[in-house]
């Protein structure tokens, strides 16, 4: 008897398979003599007979179908076969198949759907864009080598991440490109078809070094973690080495210096809280820095910040941001986002072109916080009283700026713009409105980057960040 010879149009299209087998089971014709392939691919040794035109439909666990979608992009040409196996043995009854674990067919397909998840989980933190300019206005294109097919399933967390961009991802294989509207699936290319180097790459560069910790260093775990393979088309790839190099003697200069010294207090500023407090009645910047500075009803733990911390930036910015609080630099500088956090800021700032000191940058609250231990001051988070008491001085602030957009950096500064408490990561980079009627982006504080356990975490939020901040370019632009 001939085999039965199906062809596939794409390599993991599991609505086809499922057609396919469908008809298969229906026909009944048994796994060993089925051969499937892909259109384009050669044929088998083996003359072979078209599908059977059958109609059936058959009910199969759930489960089933959530591993095979996943384990159909797997590269291995046998993965239809085995879906397909897999497919006849639970219709002929086994339902439970999939609950025996130590079943060969049951090891080989949760290994290939384990594969197939490791590589997108790769693809989404190593992959990256770089501009191009077109006739029609900037371009993200990004370079990357998956393992196996799952380009076109992967373009919905490129299209959630990065819906406000134009971008195009190119691989051997296949290729996606987005215009802000339209996704259009296309052949494969070559690495020389992405440009080799943007501006963006030095920043990456200047991210990794600044996250990389050198008394934290585990070399094998770090290769487990982002294989050298994927090195290739990221540009921090290129510190690597010198910085694995230079770790150890780091590391004991680290232990060598002991706790960081905080710096000399200064005196407490003469903005001291005067005897009888004026109205709130500043019409201009100044005048309301010093009408807050001169209140006597001050949160009792402000006595002891260094001074007033205010906002800084021209009147009439486009983009306004909102922090939290100032921090232990923040406060003996007087300024806002000077510190880790601020030069975080600074670097998504520059990634994304935007000049900060074109912009407004503030805090919900104007005071550090902090709770003295020995000799360093730790960072105490504002409470909901706290953030209350700042509010007002907060909206006249952002009223006399009148910016297009304000953008907020964490839950502190999203409650204080809004009046409600909200998870930051389930409304960031939807534009929404403060609670005076000005548009409002709400995307995560630079620290919160700062605290991430993970590399593959940090890259991740850090090109989210990044986007949320081009997204605030973009429409202020
Ligand atoms: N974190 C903030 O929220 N604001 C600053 O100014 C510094 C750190």
């Amino acid at each position: 008897m001939l085999g039965i010879g199906v062809i596939l149009p794409g390599p993991a299209d599991f609505a086809a398979w499922r057609a396919e087998a469908r008809k298969l089971l229906a026909a009944a014709i048994p796994p060993e003599q089925v051969e499937w392939r892909v259109a384009g691919e050669a044929r088998g040794l083996f003359a072979e007979a078209p599908p059977p035109d059958v109609a059936g439909a058959v009910r199969v666990p759930r489960r089933f179908v959530d591993l095979a979608q996943v384990a159909i992009r797997h590269r291995d040409p046998a993965r239809f076969a085995l879906l397909y196996r897999a497919l006849w043995r639970i219709a002929q009854g086994d339902a439970g198949l999939l609950e025996t674990a130590t079943d060969p067919d049951v090891i080989r397909l949760e290994a290939m759907a384990k594969s197939v998840r490791r590589d997108a989980h790769k693809m989404h933190a190593f992959l990256r864009f770089r501009e191009v300019a077109t006739e029609d206005g900037l371009r993200h294109v990004a370079w990357f080598e998956p393992e196996h097919h799952i380009l076109e399933a992967e373009t919905r967390f490129f299209l959630d991440r990065f819906g406000a961009m134009r971008w195009s991802i190119l691989t051997p294989q296949a290729s996606a490109h987005w215009d802000g509207t339209t996704l259009r699936m296309g052949p494969g290319g070559a690495r020389r078809d992405a440009p080799p180097e943007d501006a963006g790459d030095d920043l990456w560069r200047a991210y990794y070094a600044a996250i990389f910790n050198p008394a934290r260093l585990k070399p094998a775990a770090m290769r487990a973690e982002m294989p050298v393979k994927y090195w290739r088309n990221m540009p921090e790839a290129r510190e690597i080495p010198r910085l694995m190099a230079e770790a150890p003697r780091r590391a004991a200069e680290m232990v060598a210096r002991g706790a960081t010294a905080p710096a000399a207090r200064r005196q407490r500023n003469t903005l001291a809280v005067p005897e009888v407090a004026p109205e709130m009645d500043g019409d201009d910047l100044d005048a309301l820095r010093r009408a807050l500075a001169a209140r006597n009803d001050l949160p009792p733990w402000a006595a002891q910040a260094t001074q007033l911390v205010f906002g800084e930036g021209p009147l009439g910015a486009a983009l306004l941001f909102v922090g939290e609080q100032p921090g232990d630099e923040e406060d003996l500088a007087g300024r806002p986002f000077v510190g880790p956090a601020g030069r975080l800021f600074d670097r998504a700032l520059a990634e994304v072109g935007i000049d900060r000191t074109g912009t407004y940058v503030t805090n919900a609250v104007k005071h550090f916080k902090f709770t003295p231990t020995g000799r360093r001051r730790l960072h105490q988070g504002p409470d909901a009283g706290d953030i209350a008491y700042y509010r007002p001085f907060l909206r006249k602030e952002v009223g006399l700026v009148a910016p297009r957009l304000v953008v907020s950096l964490g839950a502190t500064a999203l409650r204080a713009l809004t009046g409600k408490a909200m998870a930051v990561t389930k409304v960031r980079g939807v534009v929404t409105r403060t609670e005076d009627g000005l548009p409002l982006l709400p995307t995560v504080h630079p620290s919160y980057l700062l605290r991430l356990p993970d590399r593959n975490a940090q890259e991740r939020e850090w090109a989210r960040f990044v986007a949320d901040l081009k997204a605030a370019r973009m429409a202020t632009a």
